[in-house]
């Protein structure tokens, strides 16, 4: 087999076999295969698409060209959750711990990842103590104790992605909904899970921009995962404004902890009942959405959510007291609130450019070696539909330097827009896909 036949195949509109893809990738992890003709690969696929039997085995093969964890010895069914990623998007902190505490063993992987904040992992480490980078052995262990470990992905997930991400990253080719799903889903199925809820966002704070590239993306991931035998749906949720009303590191984890004491925002609330109640279903612990919502709530009533997260946060390493005392948490020492001008009726968030404003203040990575100060942030007191009066605040900055507050200031000015009529409101959850 050559890879140049290969190519020429995909650059005719021909349709790559298993054996074909399984070649390119394991020749390509290994090196054999170089980046020059895997970037004509990737551009071939680009324009002429793959099938669904195609993106199937591409992920396969990339999910089998590093280590797949098995989870086999811990008991239950196993279900993970994957958000395609937005601002304030902090849902893991309290889903987790949610529903764990229905009985669902929750064995997650997470990464850090460039963006406008920290990945889960860096949030995590808001808790004094806290370390993901535990064995696979204490990983599994503590799932099978106390029903939920997070660890750091491990180099040897899916390295086939890694390699291609990079390459499809610097050659044009990242935004082909195929190429986006096989990426995905390759990491998914090698952490293992036996059922996987997907949390794809849409608008203007999300990967995917549009609600018709966000509903096929999620359908490609949705039949990748079941097509590789691991029960998947994917919930498509709003991402035109921030998720809550926090963004940032610290700040976010406390919104998480609010929740889990029954004082969450009304959206993030909204969208942790609709993932934990298909986890839950998932999982076998009730019969329908609906149930499982209202077990998921009875969780936070009785307190028992938030003693699974300061269980997990103690196993790991961390101060659970921070847990039942989030005053302990410091933010950064220069607070500075906008108020309201006018009267009216919030009507637009650039959500990307609030993200831009946390990144602004340092609570996010550019590159990977960047820093992150899990001190700063901001928090919105008003969301798209709320009504304002003048003089009321609007948002809440936390910094740690002058100049990047008034950086983040001016970028906010731009971002929110308050109108004299009350917008047409919009939904959260604007669909759930399961084949
Ligand atoms: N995230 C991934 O992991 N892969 C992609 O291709 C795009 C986003």
């Amino acid at each position: 087999m050559r890879m140049y036949d290969l190519i020429m195949k995909k650059r005719n509109g021909g349709t790559l076999t298993k054996e074909e893809l399984r070649f390119m990738i394991s020749h390509y992890t290994d090196g054999h295969i170089p980046d020059y003709q895997m970037s004509a690969m990737m551009m071939a696929i680009f324009f002429r698409g793959m099938n669904e039997e195609e993106t199937l085995q591409l992920t396969m093969a990339m999910a089998e060209s590093g280590d797949m964890l098995d989870l086999s010895d811990i008991n239950g069914i196993k279900v993970d959750k994957h958000s395609t990623g937005g601002v304030g998007d902090k849902t893991s902190l309290a889903l987790t711990p949610m529903v764990a505490a229905c009985g669902i063993p929750v064995a997650k992987m997470s990464g850090r990842g460039l963006g406008h904040t920290g990945g889960t992992i860096d949030k995590l480490e808001s808790f004094p103590g806290f370390s993901t980078s535990i064995s696979t052995e204490q990983f599994k262990r503590q799932v099978n104790e106390i029903g939920l470990a997070i660890m750091g992905q491990t180099k040897d997930l899916a390295p086939a992605d890694k390699k291609l991400y990079a390459l499809r990253d610097v050659t044009a080719t990242v935004d082909n909904i195929s190429l986006i799903a096989s990426s995905i889903m390759s990491k998914k199925l090698a952490s293992g899970a036996d059922a996987i809820v997907l949390d794809v966002k849409t608008g203007s704070g999300a990967f995917m921009k549009k609600e018709t590239d966000s509903f096929a993306l999620a359908k490609e991931m949705v039949k990748i995962g079941n097509g590789a035998g691991r029960k998947t749906c994917a919930v498509i949720s709003d991402m035109d404004q921030p998720l809550g009303n926090a963004v940032g590191n610290i700040i976010e984890v406390r919104e998480a902890i609010d929740t889990l004491m029954g004082k969450g925002p009304d959206d993030f609330v909204e969208l942790c009942l609709t993932l934990g109640a298909e986890m839950v279903v998932a999982g076998k612990k009730a019969s329908d959405s609906d149930a499982a919502k209202e077990m998921l709530l009875q969780k936070i009533k009785t307190g028992e959510a938030l003693n699974k997260l300061a269980c997990f946060v103690k196993a790991q390493g961390g101060d659970p007291r921070y847990v039942y005392e989030p005053d302990r948490f410091r933010y950064a020492n220069i607070t500075d609130t906008v108020f309201s001008q006018n009267e009216g009726w919030v009507s637009h968030i650039d959500c990307d450019e609030i993200g831009i404003c946390s990144l602004l203040l340092g609570g996010g990575r550019e590159t990977k070696e960047s820093e992150i100060d899990l001190s700063v942030g901001l928090y919105l007191h008003k969301k798209v539909g709320d009504h304002v009066n003048p003089k009321e605040p609007v948002v809440t900055f936390y910094a740690s330097d002058e100049k990047k507050l008034n950086a983040a200031k001016e970028r906010f000015q731009h971002a929110f827009h308050i109108s004299e009529s009350k917008p047409a409101s919009s939904k959260l959850i604007k669909g759930i896909i399961y084949e």
